[in-house]
């Protein structure tokens, strides 16, 4: 196909979508993909475009077929300012080492080996909600956070980051709102450190960096102050102990960027998808009651462990459906480093390649009744003969998400602990709208009355 022929705006439609890009991403995509298509390109400059994709066979073209042919987008690049060069924003050589160095410590079996710690982190959670009057509110996103910092803490850096729940979220906040700020500078494309430095606000972004950079910091030092040996063996160790090929052990400089980046990566993402689907059960009654029927049946009463998690067949269907409708990392993005044809279209060096979950979660050719909450559809017999890149939560290809196996595991337990507990009920007017930053968090707060159950 000549690139004229591909559908999409005239090159004096772009300033006004790119505008609406930066005020309402999803608007101007959804609107994008209902005026032209799936497939669609945006001439930005000269033989430059921004291309959509929104089918499977496309995400799975991008993401893995051809994935030699990108890395990742220039749109990553504000994230240097604060996780530095760690796995999620560095490329080429130096991400090759540290993917190769950090996959086996986030394997299935390894993951697995964290669950009781995970649970403990959980239990300690719903243990201060049990100090609450029955009936109190709580806001979701933000106890969800707190939950899942807990976590992370415990089971990769052995640490008791409670204390630190508070500061955290709204220095992650911060940040979020730092990176869709610079985002919209123009100077993003061509001088990414500047544009950072230009941007109105980064004054306070120093700031909430600072307060990331002080815990880890703290996390680092007690641990090489520590006499080793001395306690179990969590990401932290791993990661010392670790030697690359030649023998080498991780500096402190790359640690530090590594640790932010899990810290960062680890607990936002799971945070918001409990969220959302909290809210999700909160509308859905019938799916709530044989979810804590499940629950109720499988653990009988005790703290989940390790060889229950497969038992909870419904208690992943919810979750996977609700990664599916709000999937935390709901765009991803690829600048084309060699030439490329994708579904006819042609896309040259330079060019962005958008491929967003959140789009390809919702294709009504592959989703029937896509809009609609239906954890059924994630019961096998459902998923059969589904297209693999139908429902791509993690990404795909050798940049998929590395802590995969651990987000899966920690939201499943979550989820079943909080509901054989409790009930949560969303109080009246919410309004679901999301907040895309680099993830997809709500917008407006979530209150919840928190009821025990039993
Ligand atoms: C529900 C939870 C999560 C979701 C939806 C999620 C989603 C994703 C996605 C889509 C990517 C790929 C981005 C791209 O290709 O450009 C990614 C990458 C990554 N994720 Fe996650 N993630 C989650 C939880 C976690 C957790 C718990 C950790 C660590 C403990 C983690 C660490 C990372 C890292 C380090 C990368 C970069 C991998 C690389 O480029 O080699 N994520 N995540």
């Amino acid at each position: 196909m000549r690139d004229s022929e591909v559908p999409g705006p005239r090159p004096h439609q772009i300033p006004a979508l790119l505008r609406l890009a930066v005020s309402d991403p999803l608007r101007s995509m959804r609107q994008t993909v209902a005026r032209y298509g799936d497939v669609v390109r945006l001439p930005i400059a000269p033989g430059r475009s921004i291309h959509l994709f929104c089918r499977p066979e496309h995400a799975e073209h991008v993401l893995v077929a051809q994935q030699q042919r990108y890395g990742k987008a220039f749109t990553y690049r504000p994230l240097r300012e604060w996780i530095g060069l760690g796995l999620i924003t560095s490329d080429g050589e130096l991400w090759e080492r540290q993917r190769r160095l950090i996959q086996p410590l986030f394997s299935h079996r390894r993951v697995l080996g964290l669950q009781p710690l995970m649970a403990e982190a959980v239990s300690r959670t719903l243990d201060s909600w049990d100090r609450l009057p029955d009936g109190s509110v709580l806001e979701a996103t933000e106890a969800m956070s707190g939950l899942t910092i807990d976590i992370v803490g415990a089971t990769l850096f052995g640490a008791d980051l409670s204390g630190d729940k508070d500061r955290v979220y709204h220095a992650v906040e911060s940040l979020q709102h730092a990176v869709t700020r610079v985002v919209k500078n123009p100077l993003t494309w061509v001088a990414p450190r500047l544009a950072y430095r230009t941007t109105p606000g980064y004054r306070e972004w120093d700031h909430a960096k600072s307060v990331i950079d002080a815990v880890v910091a703290r996390v680092i030092a007690a641990r090489r102050a520590r006499d080793r040996g001395d306690e179990g063996r969590d990401l932290l160790d791993a990661l010392l102990d670790a030697r690359y090929e030649d023998g080498s052990a991780i500096g402190d400089r790359q640690l530090r960027d590594e640790i932010v980046t899990f810290f960062m990566a680890g607990h936002e993402t799971s945070a918001n998808s409990l969220a959302w689907t909290l809210y999700l059960l909160s509308t859905a009654p019938a799916v709530r009651e044989r979810l804590e029927e499940e629950v109720d049946t499988v653990l009988a009463g005790r703290v989940p462990g390790p060889e229950d998690l497969d038992k909870l067949v419904w208690t992943k269907a919810v979750l996977s459906e609700s990664l599916r409708l709000y999937p935390p990392v709901w765009t991803v993005e690829r600048d084309a480093e060699a030439e490329d044809e994708v579904g006819g279209v042609r896309v040259r060096p330079g060019s962005t390649v958008i491929v967003p979950p959140y789009l390809v979660h919702r294709h009504p050719a592959v989703w029937p009744n896509a809009e609609a909450f239906d954890p059924e559809r994630f019961l096998p017999e459902r998923a059969a003969g589904r297209h693999r890149y139908a429902y791509i939560p993690f990404g795909g290809g050798r940049r998929m998400c590395v802590g995969n196996a651990f987000a899966l595991i920690e939201v499943v337990l979550a989820l079943a602990m909080i509901t054989q507990r409790y009930r949560l009920n969303l109080l009246p007017g919410f309004d679901p709208a999301a907040k895309f930053t680099v993830t997809m968090r709500p917008l407006h707060a979530m209150a919840m009355s928190l009821h025990r159950r039993g």
